[in-house]
């Protein structure tokens, strides 16, 4: 259970304290993301890609997102826990994704839901919200709708599309949403858009002057190279520790090396003669 809610990440804006966002995807990592203080853990369809192997965060439904979301939350203590609603469940009726959402909370035990911006969310986010769902929302570059974009690109570089994606954050707002992510757009717009709402944006490839950040998990351990963004910071190379470690137990294996002696378990000298005396008697 979570002790971090959507209201008090609202207040963080308040106070003009940032805040912190990691996705996670299993226990251990969301046990250790929890234990170092992160306010938001998310939950995000980017498994698809970086755990799952996929090309698109289209190819996960929502019995994926659950059974990530289960393990993330079963690891936290802290953190408010974010589930992504994926694509499938945003082609569904208000309903249909409102029954989803509910799925994320009460059987997964997440805090809040993420919808990405598509024509006609609207109508769905209001339903979300009146039913007493917590909704972030998400716009800028929107992986399930990146094809209708123009594809991986930085959105808003015009004051046309810069005012849309303005306007996209600011009916988030209206419709009730605790907070939106501002994914690659150029910084003076996140900046605009931070200082002209009232909720938090939390930016990804969106500049220093957002609320606070989010990152991808395997982005920022050095574990995903498949591709990497320009607003990517990689903290760790965890590959390369990772293949040391799995070539050190290659090696020991060839070597005999291990097990060693404190790997081992024993049977008593007197239990041995036993089993050899029993071995004679059947020979014999
Ligand atoms: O799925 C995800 O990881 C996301 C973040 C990039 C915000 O939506």
């Amino acid at each position: 259970m979570s002790t971090i809610t959507p209201r008090h990440v609202v207040e963080k804006k308040q106070q003009g304290s940032k805040i912190s966002m990691l996705t996670a995807y299993d226990t251990p990592f969301a046990r250790l993301i929890d234990g170092c203080g992160m306010d938001i853990i998310l939950v995000g369809d980017s498994v698809a890609n970086v755990v799952l192997g996929m090309e698109s965060t289209r190819q996960v439904d929502i019995e994926v997102m659950l059974h990530h979301a289960r393990a993330v939350c079963r690891g936290v203590s802290r953190a408010l826990v974010v589930g992504d609603l994926p694509y499938a469940t945003c082609q569904k009726s208000a309903e249909g994704v409102l029954a989803d959402a509910r799925r994320f909370l009460e059987d997964a035990g997440c805090g809040a839901v993420k919808i990405e911006w598509f024509k006609d969310c609207l109508p769905v986010v209001q339903a979300l919200i009146r039913a007493g769902v917590p909704v972030m929302g998400h716009v800028g570059l929107t992986p399930q709708t990146a094809e209708e974009l123009g594809g991986y690109k930085v959105q808003g570089k015009g004051a046309e599309s810069a005012r849309a994606i303005l306007e996209q954050a600011a009916l988030f707002e209206d419709a009730g949403c605790f907070a939106v992510v501002l994914e690659c757009i150029p910084d003076r717009l996140a900046g605009l858009i931070t200082r002209r709402l009232t909720i938090p944006t939390i930016g990804i490839g969106a500049g220093v002057q957002c609320d606070g950040q989010v990152l991808v998990l395997h982005d920022v351990l050095g574990l995903f190279d498949r591709f990497r963004p320009k607003f990517v910071k990689t903290y760790v190379q965890l590959d390369t520790i990772v293949q040391q470690a799995v070539r050190a137990f290659q090696e020991d294996v060839q070597s005999g090396a291990f097990p060693g002696d404190q790997h081992r378990f024993i049977i008593t000298d007197e239990e041995y003669r036993k089993l050899e005396s029993w071995l004679d008697s059947k020979q014999a």
